[in-house]
């Protein structure tokens, strides 16, 4: 009865200026938005944020990931993104997480983690959940050097670069 569990892997530079990090209501407001999607989908996973980029797994059946990673592909505050991995798995990296997060600011992460680790997800240390992303980035075979969603959409739109260096 089990259904397999489809895997997105992926890691992209924000589309804003290095220095302009997006500051914790964006982010909360993003976490917020996306949980609630990816609870209804059935989709787990764990969002990192650096300031520079994003790196996200995305985990659930192939139903649930796929038209949220579409939204995601063409979500403008990504500039380049890249597929890590995708995958079908037996089992969940991150079962219970609706989407669980990793920024640069521990008690702000721990803070944001309140409210988006399910039941099954009881809180884990900030420490258990680097661990955990970190296994899945060095585990995950760097595959398939995709889509440049934004630069593609930019070179469409004939808006070039021109705005982020
Ligand atoms: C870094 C990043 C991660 C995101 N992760 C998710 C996610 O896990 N689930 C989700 O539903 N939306 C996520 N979003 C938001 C989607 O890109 C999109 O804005 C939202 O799902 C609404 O999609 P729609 O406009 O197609 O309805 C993320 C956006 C960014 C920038």
């Amino acid at each position: 009865m089990s259904e397999d569990i489809f895997r997105i892997v992926y890691k992209s530079k924000a589309a804003h200026p290095a220095e302009v990090m997006l500051g914790q209501g964006h982010v909360a407001a993003l976490l917020a938005s996306a949980r609630r999607r990816n609870l209804a989908a059935d989709v787990s996973g764990v969002l990192v944020y650096t300031g520079l980029g994003f790196f996200q797994v995305l985990e659930g059946p192939r139903s649930g990931v796929q038209p949220i990673f579409e939204s995601i592909l063409v979500d403008r505050r990504h500039h380049t993104l890249a597929v890590i991995e995708m995958d079908v798995a037996a089992e969940r990296r991150f079962p219970g997480w609706s989407m669980g997060f990793l920024g640069t600011d521990r008690e702000l992460d721990d803070r944001l983690n309140r409210s988006g680790l399910g039941a099954a997800g009881a809180p884990e240390t900030f420490d258990q959940l680097l661990r955990r992303a970190l296994l899945v980035l060095v585990d995950s075979p760097i595959s398939m050097p995709w889509l440049g969603a934004r630069a593609a959409f930019d070179e469409a739109s004939g808006s070039a670069r021109a705005r982020w260096p």
